[in-house]
């Protein structure tokens, strides 16, 4: 099917969008981003990823290229023209075309791309297993705090992944864990969820906040300091969070079985809290 998206203010059949070749986006990796997920239709979260998606331009001193009350009417149309009942909506926002210059240039209008993307999200065969993680050295750039598309490293960690049979990475920089290669990090130990703080080694997930409030709110205790490896694979339960994988359990970390091995408690009524809670506060 030829989806319909969204490109500078036109609505186009996929074939016809096009992006300048001049656009630092492509060029340089100017640019940022956000997921949001479609549940039932309807959007998860919304507030919350237009909130990042302006903190990330306003650190980058990149123009807002349009409100957020028209943002939020792009992603409805988007996901009404394309009859997306459970997937995403990607949105790229990049600082324009313009000569190549090292330099910002000053006259440049941001890119806005806006596209969809259907899966299957809630129903997850993977979160009754749970997903295998290997660990990686962190590399990235001292920023992640800004969700920006240099994703290069995040895809060769996903590959390393792969060719060692697992299902994703975890990176650790100063022998502790900053994130997954596309999922915010956490364990559990005698009850206790602990999750690395905010600082600008991570990003600071939306799906992160929602559970972390859910978790209390349901007298779970919560910690937010860092936790090394080794922390984690003497842990009693494992698991991830982002847009597209909401709680993901994670049961081995390199060759260490987490806890028994098996899905924990903890992981899964997260991840059940967090898709009702969810799907009531969808817009
Ligand atoms: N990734 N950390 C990193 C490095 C991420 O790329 C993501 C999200 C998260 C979780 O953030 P959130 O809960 O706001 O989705 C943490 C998205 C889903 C992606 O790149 O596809």
């Amino acid at each position: 099917m030829t989806r319909t998206v969204y490109v500078n203010g036109e609505y186009l059949p996929e074939t016809e969008a096009t992006v300048s070749i001049f656009d630092r986006g492509f060029l340089m990796a100017d640019g940022v981003y956000e997921v949001t997920t479609v549940l039932d239709g309807k959007l998860i979260d919304f507030d919350g990823h237009a909130k990042r998606l302006s903190r990330s331009l306003s650190e980058l001193e990149m123009k807002e290229p349009c409100t957020q009350d028209e943002l939020l009417e792009i992603h409805r149309k988007l996901v009404e023209a394309n009859n997306v009942t459970e997937g995403l909506v990607y949105l790229q926002v990049t600082r324009g075309a313009a000569d190549r210059d090292f330099a910002y240039p000053a006259d440049a209008e941001p890119t806005l791309v806006l596209f969809t993307q259907e899966k299957s999200l809630a129903e997850s065969p993977a979160a009754k297993s749970g997903i295998s993680v290997i660990s990686i050295p962190d590399i990235r750039w001292g920023r992640r705090d800004i969700k920006t598309v240099q994703l290069l490293y995040p895809s060769m960690g996903k590959m390393a992944a792969k060719a060692a049979g697992a299902d994703d990475a975890w990176m650790v920089e100063d022998g502790s864990v900053t994130e997954g290669t596309s999922n915010n990090a956490y364990i559990v130990k005698d009850g206790v969820i602990i999750t690395r703080n905010l600082s600008n080694d991570i990003l600071h997930g939306i799906t992160r906040a929602a559970v972390l409030r859910f978790a209390q709110e349901a007298q779970m205790q919560v910690e937010e300091r860092p936790f090394t490896i080794e922390e984690a694979k003497a842990a009693d339960e494992a698991f991830v969070t982002s847009a597209t994988t909401f709680v993901m359990p994670v049961v081995k970390i390199d060759d260490a079985a987490i806890g028994t091995g098996e899905v924990g408690p903890i992981a899964s009524r997260l991840r059940e809290i967090y898709i009702e809670e969810s799907r009531k506060a969808a817009l």
